[in-house]
């Protein structure tokens, strides 16, 4: 493998026009810290840059809508975004922005180097014209009837129905999503990198050179690259973006893919003076951290710019993550499915770390990954709190309690004691092995193997019993328990800085890097430790509910606005025929006491009579409904619900509002009859 000599980082740059959710964090901006940090901590030469991506067709849209202007948008999501990154201790040398002015200069000269060299494309074609907007309008702005299926909500770009991929002028009656006019034709004259040209050093320098990228990254590659590559246009009409620096051409912008990734190199350059070491010698290895969707444009499209452009380096590997969902759900901005950093902020303060931590253990690396809130509180009450906090806090306490808070001397060494000594360094070699190949989850789960170590030496060698008897011997048991501590405190720096910073303060330990992992002599006999406190707190039932319904209750608000949920994913006829449906009718019903919403239903479903609890009764009185025919799931599982077993669903249907009807026959036959 080749010895680098310094590290350039790169981040996705997120777009300004909305805040940040877990699923940037946990696809990009926490891998890349961690790969960061611990290139830091090894002493290594690195820079980590990200910004905003303040360019493209959304952010005019917003602000159309808004009715601002685009530089509002940005200014307001830029500073959020940034401050939320600084919160969760994502640090990057350098958060800039492209619509800076060293950026419009830096991407101002790319272009024209390009322009001048001859490697566009010059072509006029027609394009869509918005009248009213008096605008060009990008395919996905165009809606009409798709000519395969008949859809009449197709996308200028796709078919979203039939899965037909289309271009804008194949729609019958298209429509201006802007202004809801007519669109027409228009000629328009735009520049193309001609990908195609760069093919075979594309072919070679991924498909052959870099056999080691992850396989979701080479697999995406190799398909595009299989499917041919076309010239891809580099402008855009539009009055927000990077002016072309090309004479004649008012009212035409760079392509955002074409200027934000060179947002990289505007980024270093405002950070350094001496930025073209970092992107044009070949001793500095580059990696891009980016999610899935931006593959093709960090491994295709800004290679065979910098390719191109002739004099800088290109990256040495783009390990891109897959996508992470949200309690089974996409995350989705429009439909705030999400759960936003800034608000995590607000209602778990302090608990940075633990966000991180569960998000790396479920880090999408090599498919979609699902979040939950349930996991989330079992990742923090079972592993940060039982087994890392529980540790430390052992450690420092008992140091209090037997040798008031300072280091005990070691005194003769059971073979058990140099086992455990020794895992130390083999778990910093496996830590190391899995981020150099960008395994960030099982690295976190190696570097909590040594917490885990740690508390099955305390639970082995049990000094709150030996102190009874042998003093020497519990300083020997304390002091290689505070070594493991010392050791945790390096050892997971890279993906808990929070926690790190407290646990260092308590072993009044300062300084420390990574090649000292493994040492058993980190603090020495004698050192006065400080007094501590919990590292991490137990996460309550109430609290995780709360999160919940706050999801469900913004999946409410949407469905507010709309009246109409989307439909949801497809089930196959077999998924379907699972769920047993019947007729049945309602004999006894009564308030659950002290729940406000809850009613306890006696129900007759011809196959028996059995109770359900149903979250009616702001709905229902319940003397109204006694003897009415309704449909009910028969086979759900039972389940308890305030301390009532109940078994089966009703069936209701819930307008946009909340308003709650019954679903029922429209006319009376027997109990027990299928719905299908
Ligand atoms: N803004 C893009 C996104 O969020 C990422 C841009 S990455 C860069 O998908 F390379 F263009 F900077
Ligand atoms: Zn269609």
């Amino acid at each position: 493998m080749k010895e680098y000599k310094r590290f350039l980082i790169t981040s996705a740059l997120p777009y300004a026009n909305g805040p940040l959710h877990i699923g940037h964090l946990a696809g990009v901006y926490v891998p890349s810290d961690i790969y960061t940090r611990y290139l830091r901590a090894k002493g290594k030469d690195v820079i980590s840059i990200c910004g905003s991506d303040e360019h493209g067709v959304p952010i005019t849209l917003k602000a159309r809508n808004e009715g601002i202007s685009p530089q509002d948008i940005v200014d307001k999501y830029h500073s959020l975004n940034k401050k939320s990154f600084e919160k969760f201790g994502i640090d990057f040398d350098i958060y800039s922005r492209t619509t800076a002015k060293i950026h419009h200069e830096t991407a101002s000269e790319f272009f024209k180097k390009l322009y001048d060299n001859g490697d566009f494309i010059e072509q006029e074609t027609e394009q869509y014209y918005d009248n009213e907007a008096d605008q060009f309008l990008a395919d996905r702005y165009i809606t009409g009837t798709c000519p395969h299926c008949g859809n009449e909500n197709a996308y200028g770009d796709q078919c979203e129905k039939c899965g037909t991929s289309l271009n804008a002028t194949d729609l019958i009656n298209p429509k201006s999503t802007i202004s809801g006019s007519e669109p027409v034709r228009k000629k328009t004259k735009h520049w193309y990198l001609p990908l195609d040209k760069y093919e075979p050093f594309l072919k070679k320098w991924i498909l052959e050179d870099h056999k080691n990228w992850k396989i979701n990254v080479y697999g995406q590659c190799k398909s595009w690259l299989d499917m041919g590559l076309q010239p891809r246009a580099v402008s855009r009409d539009l009055n927000w973006g990077v002016p072309l620096p090309v004479e004649n051409t008012k009212g035409k912008v760079m392509y955002v893919w074409f200027d934000a990734p060179i947002g990289y190199i505007s980024a270093t350059r405002e950070l350094t003076d001496n930025w073209e070491k970092y992107w044009k010698d070949p001793d500095t290895k580059m990696v891009h951290f980016i999610g899935k969707d931006n593959i093709v444009f960090h491994c295709i499209f800004f290679p065979s710019m910098l390719k191109a452009e002739g004099s800088y380096i290109l990256p040495d590997n783009v390990p891109a993550n897959e996508f992470l969902n949200l309690e089974g759900d996409k995350i989705s901005t429009s439909r705030n499915w999400a759960v936003w950093l800034h608000e995590y902020l607000e209602e778990f303060s302090g608990k940075q770390d633990v966000l991180r931590y569960v998000l790396t253990a479920n880090a999408p690396e090599t498919k979609d990954n699902d979040f939950t809130w349930k996991d989330f509180q079992s990742r923090n009450n079972n592993e940060l709190v039982a087994v890392l906090g529980n540790f430390v806090n052992r450690t420092l306490i008992l140091t209090q309690k037997y040798f008031d808070g300072e280091v005990p001397e070691l005194s003769e060494l059971t073979d058990f004691d140099k086992e455990t000594s020794d895992k130390i360094l083999k778990l910093k070699n496996k830590v190391e092995n899995s981020l150099e190949n960008y395994r960030f989850r099982e690295a976190q789960k190696f570097a909590m193997d040594m917490a885990r170590l740690g508390n099955k030496y305390l639970a082995d060698t049990e000094p709150w019993k030996v102190i009874k008897t042998d003093k020497p011997r519990v300083g020997t048991i304390m002091n290689i328990s505070l070594q493991i501590t010392a050791n945790l405190s390096l050892i997971l720096e890279p993906f808990l800085p929070f926690t790190v910073e407290k646990i260092k303060k308590f072993l009044n330990f300062s300084g420390g890097s990574w090649e000292m992992i493994g040492q058993k002599d980190l603090l020495s006999a004698g050192h006065k430790i400080n007094k501590s406190s919990l590292l991490f707190e137990k996460i309550e039932d109430e609290i995780i509910e709360k999160q919940v319904n706050k999801l469900a209750q913004t999946q409410k608000i949407f469905e507010n606005t709309t009246g109409i949920m989307e439909q949801k994913d497809t089930i196959s006829f077999e998924d379907f025929t699972k769920v047993d449906i019947r007729t049945a009718t309602i004999l006894e019903a009564e308030k659950v006491p002290k729940t406000g919403k809850l009613l306890k239903l006696k129900i007759r479903t011809g196959v028996d009579e059995r109770t359900i609890v149903a979250g009616i009764a702001e709905h229902f009185d319940p003397a109204e409904i006694i003897g009415k025919q309704i449909s009910i799931v028969l086979n759900l599982q039972p389940r308890k619900i305030r301390g009532i077993e109940s078994h089966g669903m009703i069936l209701m249907a819930e307008t946009g509002e909340g308003k709650l009807t019954f679903v029922s026959p429209t006319e009376k036959i027997p109990d027990g009859c299928t719905v299908k």
